[in-house]
């Protein structure tokens, strides 16, 4: 005998064998009566859950958040109080790819950030870019479709996701990150964090103010140029797991610094740029930076499918003290993310470990599949048998006036508002010499490779790159067709 423990079946009957079906004879037909190996079977087929329609690809690792600085003058939010820590978890991703796709392809990169507060989960569901491709949520399923395959060949298709992109100025910002050395990050150490959206905070007094989050690495950043990266996903197509992974596990534990830009409520009306555009960055010389935190990661998860595959980030997981904007594509992505753990996981999915937030939850849902801590009497609210009862002062100051007609339509542009004018100053006063012939580079290869950009299109992608900036324009141009 060893001290090993004995195989049970899953209702903790000792299993007979861990080699053996039961046959009649040893060369006989399989018996139906084998219950455990019939369990076996049966299980295995229902190992896997449907994976993420999109960010199917990533990695995780748990983490704390710790403030260092004071900015409880505009937030009343207990997690960003002086000194607070606060458990967290962090989940990278690709965002085109499936679930088993190479890490080091050029895409963004999912940065979704899930706090344990003592308020109730915090998420913060980001990327490693401050902006995204399209500034409102009827046309997120349209870009999608465009960035994975296609119906008749199931083959991505890069005619097809310029075709979209030139479609859809808006996305131009993007597109410039996107093809920039920074769409092929070395790391996910090595990459910075966005809440990308404008959200609200609202300090004990009542006040509110809009804000951005930054999360900076203290790696540095670090890119691979587009050959590297091509050279990676043939060597190592888990390349990013595998870093973060052993990195922690070393002891090496990554970290980055939480900055902050804050705006004052009354100042959006009339800002140069709609400060609620996702394809828009707030310059710095108008908003700095404020560094007010550090976030380290320090632990591997010890499950990769009961703690990374069943995490689900959703946008709409708010505290008291932090509120959404009218941001149009973060008030469409309220709704998507419930819905999809619905319906990818389960009913239940918040009662998941990973999931489960670190106070006690008091709420009048009950049962569903596979819940196991349901509410007891009473059932409903009101009552008058001691159920919980609801709160609204935390709230109360989150209110701000909106009128209007109900239109379908484009954001109100404010004074500087156009598509291309955040992207030229990237090109022309970020972008070293370098960073631009990489980026000029990278737009050529990927329009000459994996269902290259036909002909038709190739005049309309050129404009679009001339829009950005003519120098830009006329590389593309040169590295496409010779002139
Ligand atoms: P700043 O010069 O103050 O900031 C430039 C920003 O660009 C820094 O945040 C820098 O931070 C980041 N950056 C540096 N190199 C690159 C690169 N190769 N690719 C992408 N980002 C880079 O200028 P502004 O704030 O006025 O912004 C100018 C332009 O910079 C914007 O139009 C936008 O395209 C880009 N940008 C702006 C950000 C913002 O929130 N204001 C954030 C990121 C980019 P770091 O190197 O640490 O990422
Ligand atoms: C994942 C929808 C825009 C970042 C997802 C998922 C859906 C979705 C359905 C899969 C979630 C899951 O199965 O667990 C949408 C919609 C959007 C939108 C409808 C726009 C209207 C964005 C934007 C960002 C973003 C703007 C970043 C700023 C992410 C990340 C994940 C994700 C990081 C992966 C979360 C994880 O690691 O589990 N999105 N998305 N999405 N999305 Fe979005």
């Amino acid at each position: 005998m060893t001290d090993r423990p004995t195989t049970t079946t899953d209702a903790g009957i000792v299993a007979p064998s861990d080699e053996f079906s039961q046959s009649v004879g040893p060369n006989g037909p399989l018996l139906l009566q084998d219950h455990y190996v019939i369990q076996k079977m049966a299980q295995f087929n229902r190992e896997r859950v449907p994976e993420r329609v999109v960010h199917a690809k990533g990695g995780a690792a748990h983490g704390v958040l710790k403030i260092t600085e004071d900015v409880s003058q505009y937030t009343k939010a207990d997690l960003f109080q002086p000194g607070r820590e606060t458990p967290m978890f962090l989940r990278f991703s690709t965002v085109a790819g499936e679930l088993g796709f190479p890490d080091t392809v050029r895409d963004p990169r999912g940065f979704a950030i899930k706090f344990y507060t003592r308020e109730g989960n915090y998420d913060l569901v980001g990327n490693n870019t401050p902006i995204f491709f399209i500034r409102d949520p009827s046309q997120f399923s349209d870009f999608i479709h465009s960035q994975k395959r296609r119906a008749d060949t199931h083959l991505h298709d890069h005619d097809m996701q310029w075709d979209f992109w030139t479609g859809t100025p808006a996305s131009a910002h993007q597109v410039t990150f996107l093809m920039s050395d920074r769409g092929t990050p070395k790391t996910w150490r090595n990459m910075n964090g966005f809440g990308s959206h404008t959200f609200m905070w609202i300090n004990r007094g009542g006040e509110k103010f809009w804000v951005k989050y930054h999360f900076k690495t203290d790696q540095g950043i670090e890119n691979f140029t587009g050959s590297e990266a091509a050279a990676m996903t043939a060597e190592d197509r888990d390349y990013h797991i595998r870093d973060l992974h052993e990195a922690i596990k070393s002891g090496n534990h990554p970290s980055w610094t939480l900055e902050m830009q804050i705006m004052p409520f009354e100042a959006a009306a009339d800002y140069r740029f709609n400060p609620f555009d996702l394809t828009k960055v707030w310059p710095h010389g108008d908003y700095p930076a404020i560094p007010i935190g550090t976030m380290t990661l320090n632990r591997n998860p010890d499950n990769y499918f009961a703690e990374v595959e069943q995490a689900a980030f959703e946008p709409a997981n708010f505290v008291p003290g932090i509120a959404a904007s009218p941001d149009k594509m973060l008030q469409g992505r309220l709704f998507s993310y419930p819905d999809t753990h619905r319906h990818r996981i389960g009913t239940n999915y918040l009662q998941l470990p990973v999931n489960r937030p670190a106070v006690p939850v008091h709420s009048y849902n009950k049962d569903g599949a596979m819940r196991y801590d349901n509410p007891g009497d009473p059932v409903y609210a009101p009552n008058t048998y001691g159920g919980p009862v609801a709160d609204p002062s935390p709230f109360a100051d989150e209110s701000y006036g909106v009128t209007g007609e109900i239109v379908r339509s484009a954001y109100r542009l404010h004074a500087e508002d156009d598509d291309f004018g955040q992207p030229g100053t990237l090109y022309r006063e970020v972008l070293s010499e370098t960073d631009r012939e990489h980026l000029a580079a990278n737009i050529v290869d990927h329009m000459t490779s994996d269902g290259p950009v036909g002909d038709a299109l190739r005049p309309k992608v050129i404009e679009y790159w001339t829009n950005v900036d003519p120098d830009l324009g006329a590389r593309v141009s040169k590295g496409v067709n010779g002139s």
